[in-house]
C-alpha cells in the first residue's frame, strides 16, 4: 500500500490531499477550516483532516510532495529581477524576506510543519518531493478524467517559469511537449485588467467575468494591437511597457493607464461603462487567444477529449467556446483546476511514479474518485445535531422524504434555502453539499439574494442546477453535455424564460448538471420542486457570504445563516427556521 500526501501552500488557495494505491481519499482547502478566504498559509486543518480521513498519522505516509519546484521558481523571480534591475529593486526587496525566511529550504520547512502536526505521535522520515508546476495542473485534471485520452492544456499566471503549457495524456503518462514562458501570461493579463477594474487579483477574476457580459468589446482591437502581439497558433507576448508586474508591485503602470485615458478603479468608485466594456474587451481576448490555443493543440495532439487545469480554465465563458468551436468533442475541466487543485495532481503524480510500469494500470482507479468531489469532511445527523445544540440552535429533525417535501413547497414559495448535506466539496464551486438554493423563477430572485442573502455586488450572475436528463430543453447544449462542477456557461433557451433568475445578461448561464448519482437527495429536491412548479432546475449558489469562504462545518452553516437573509437552512436531516432559530 502507499500513501502519499500532497500540498499547494504559500502563495493562494492551499490546500492539502491524500491519494492511496490511485484513489483519492481526501482533499479540502485551508480557507475552509481557518476561515481565512484564499488562506495562503501551511494548510495544516486541511492536513490534518486528510489524516482523520484515512486515520492515519504522519508516520504512516510513504511520500510527501509539494505543489512546485521552489528553487526553479526562485530562478524565475532572480532573472526577472536582475533584467528589470533597478526598477524591480521595490518587487524584489519585498518578496526576499519570505525566500529567505522559509521558501528557499521549504523542505526543511515542510518537515518541521509535519512534525508540529504529529505532535507526540509517529513523525513522517521519507522523502519530501517537489514537483513541477504545471504538471501538476495537468495531473489534476488528465488523471482525474473520465477519458484516458486527451489532449492537455493548462494555462494559469504563473508556474516556475511555464505559463502556458500544451501536451497530452494516455491515461498513464502525461507530456508536456510544448510551453509559453513568463512574463508573457494570459492569467497576468487578465489579473492586469482585474487590477484595473478595481477588483483584487487572484480573486477578483469572477467578477470582471461576472461584467464581462454587460458590456461591448469595444477594447479589444485596442489591446490585440497595442498590449500584445498574438500569433495564429495563440502564442503571444506580452509588450512589457504597459504593465508593471515584472519590475513594480502594480500589476499596470502609467502607459497602460494612458492607453485608455482613465486612472484604475479604486474598490470604493463607481463602476461605469468604461469599466464594463473594458471587461467585456479582455473576455473576448482571452476567449480568442484560448480558441486560437485549442485548435493549435489539436493539431499537435489530435483526440477527442481536452483537458484544461490551471487558473485560466475557471473561465466559465471560455470553456462554453471551446466546448463549441474547436474539434475536441469532449471538454473536461476538473472540479479544482486552479492551485488548490495542485496537490491532487501532486499526489496523483507521485503515486503512480512509485509503482512499476505494471500496476499503473490499476491507478486509473483514481479516475473515478473525482465523480463527485465529496472530498471533504462530512458531518453526519448526530454529529450535526451536537454541533448545533452545543451552540443554543433550535432545529426539527425530519426524515428524507418529509425534508425534500417541506423544502421543495418553501422553496416553490419563495424561500431562500441553506443546504448544508454530506462531504464538503472541494474546489471553488459548490454543488450541492454547501449551497444556497432557490426558486429561479421571480424576476427580483436575483437582486434579492446579491443584496440580501450574499451582501454582493448587483451584477453578479446566479447558476443554475438543473437535472441532467433536462438540460437540452433550457440550454443549447448538446445532448451527452455534462457540467457537475459549473465549468462552462452556455446560452439559453426560449424556454428558459421560465427561470429569469439564472439568466445572465447576455442571455448566458454557468450551467451545473445534476445525474441522481451525483447527489441522490439534491435530484429528488429538485425533482419534487418541478411537479409541483414545473421547472426542473433551482438557483444554486455557494453557501456562503461576500468575501468568506464556503462554509465547512454545521457551526459555520448556522452562523451564515443567521447573518444573512435566508429563510431556512437545512444542515444533514435537520431544518432550522429563521423565525424560530434566530
Ligand atoms: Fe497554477
Amino acid at each position: 500500500m502507499t500513501t502519499t500526501l500532497g500540498i499547494s501552500a504559500f502563495f493562494h488557495d492551499s490546500a492539502a490531499c491524500l491519494v492511496r494505491d490511485g484513489r483519492i481519499i481526501a482533499a479540502a482547502q485551508e480557507e475552509r477550516f481557518s476561515r481565512i478566504k484564499h488562506d495562503a498559509g501551511f494548510p495544516e486543518s486541511a492536513i490534518r483532516y486528510c489524516f482523520d480521513a484515512a486515520k492515519i498519522s504522519p508516520g504512516d505516509l510513504d511520500h510527501v510532495v509539494f505543489y512546485e519546484k521552489p528553487i526553479r521558481k526562485f530562478d524565475r523571480l532572480m532573472e526577472s529581477f536582475l533584467a528589470t534591475a533597478p526598477r524591480s529593486l521595490r518587487p524584489f526587496t519585498t518578496a526576499m524576506p519570505s525566500w529567505i525566511k522559509g521558501k528557499l529550504n521549504l523542505r526543511k520547512t515542510l518537515r518541521r510543519r509535519l512534525d508540529q502536526v504529529a505532535g507526540d505521535g509517529r513523525r513522517y522520515g521519507g522523502k519530501i518531493h517537489f514537483v513541477d508546476h504545471h504538471l501538476t495542473h495537468a495531473a489534476s485534471a488528465a488523471w482525474t478524467c473520465p477519458w484516458p485520452n486527451a489532449a492537455v492544456l493548462v494555462c494559469d499566471a504563473v508556474g516556475e517559469w511555464a505559463t502556458t503549457s500544451l501536451g497530452w495524456s494516455d491515461g498513464q503518462q502525461i507530456q508536456l511537449t510544448h510551453q509559453l514562458r513568463y512574463p508573457h501570461s494570459l492569467g497576468l493579463l487578465y489579473s492586469a485588467f482585474t487590477y484595473f477594474c478595481g477588483f483584487t487579483v487572484n480573486s477578483g477574476e469572477y467578477k470582471l467575468m461576472g461584467l464581462a457580459a454587460y458590456g461591448t468589446p469595444k477594447y479589444a482591437q485596442t489591446i490585440e494591437s497595442k498590449l500584445l502581439n498574438i500569433a495564429s497558433d495563440g502564442s503571444f507576448r506580452l509588450n512589457q511597457e504597459f504593465f508593471g508586474f515584472v519590475d513594480s508591485l502594480k500589476m499596470t503602470n502609467q502607459r497602460f493607464a494612458d492607453v485608455f485615458d482613465q486612472t484604475p478603479r479604486r474598490a470604493d468608485e463607481p463602476i461605469t461603462d468604461f469599466h464594463r466594456d473594458l471587461a467585456a474587451s479582455i473576455q473576448k481576448v482571452t476567449e480568442d487567444i484560448l480558441l486560437r490555443t485549442a485548435k493549435h493543440l489539436h493539431r499537435l495532439h489530435a483526440a477527442d477529449v481536452l483537458c484544461i487545469a490551471g487558473g485560466v480554465a475557471l473561465n466559465g465563458k471560455a470553456n462554453g467556446r471551446l466546448m463549441v468551436e474547436t474539434p475536441f468533442r469532449k471538454i473536461y475541466v476538473p472540479p479544482a483546476p486552479g492551485d488548490a487543485g495542485g496537490a491532487v495532481g501532486a499526489a496523483l503524480l507521485i503515486d503512480r511514479a512509485s509503482v512499476n510500469d505494471a500496476a499503473v494500470g490499476d491507478r486509473a482507479i483514481s479516475q473515478y474518485s473525482m465523480q463527485n468531489a465529496c472530498l471533504g469532511p462530512v458531518y453526519d445527523s448526530q454529529q450535526s445535531s451536537q454541533e448545533l445544540r452545543k451552540i443554543g440552535a433550535s432545529f426539527r429533525s425530519l426524515t428524507d422524504d418529509a425534508l425534500i417535501d417541506e423544502v421543495a413547497r418553501r422553496l416553490a414559495n419563495g424561500q431562500v434555502v441553506g443546504w448544508m448535506d454530506g462531504p464538503m466539496e472541494f474546489g471553488p464551486r459548490a454543488v450541492g453539499r454547501r449551497s444556497i438554493l432557490a426558486d429561479p423563477r421571480g424576476e427580483d430572485v436575483r437582486d434579492r439574494m446579491n443584496k440580501a442573502i450574499k451582501f454582493r455586488e448587483p451584477f453578479r450572475p446566479f447558476a443554475p442546477v438543473v437535472l441532467a436528463d433536462r438540460v437540452t430543453e433550457y440550454f443549447q447544449v448538446s445532448g451527452d453535455f455534462e457540467s457537475p462542477w459549473m465549468s462552462f456557461i452556455v446560452p439559453v433557451k426560449a424556454a428558459a424564460g421560465i427561470a429569469p433568475a439564472i439568466i445572465h445578461a447576455d442571455g448566458t448561464a454557468r450551467v451545473q448538471t445534476l445525474t441522481r448519482d451525483q447527489n441522490p437527495k439534491l435530484y429528488r429536491l429538485i425533482q419534487r420542486f418541478d411537479r409541483l412548479t414545473g421547472c426542473p432546475m433551482l438557483v444554486n449558489t455557494s453557501f456562503n457570504v461576500k468575501d468568506e469562504p464556503i462554509v465547512a462545518s454545521p457551526v459555520d452553516a448556522y452562523r451564515c445563516f443567521r447573518k444573512s437573509g435566508m429563510d431556512c437552512c437545512v444542515i444533514q436531516n435537520h431544518l432550522l427556521d429563521k423565525r424560530e432559530s434566530c
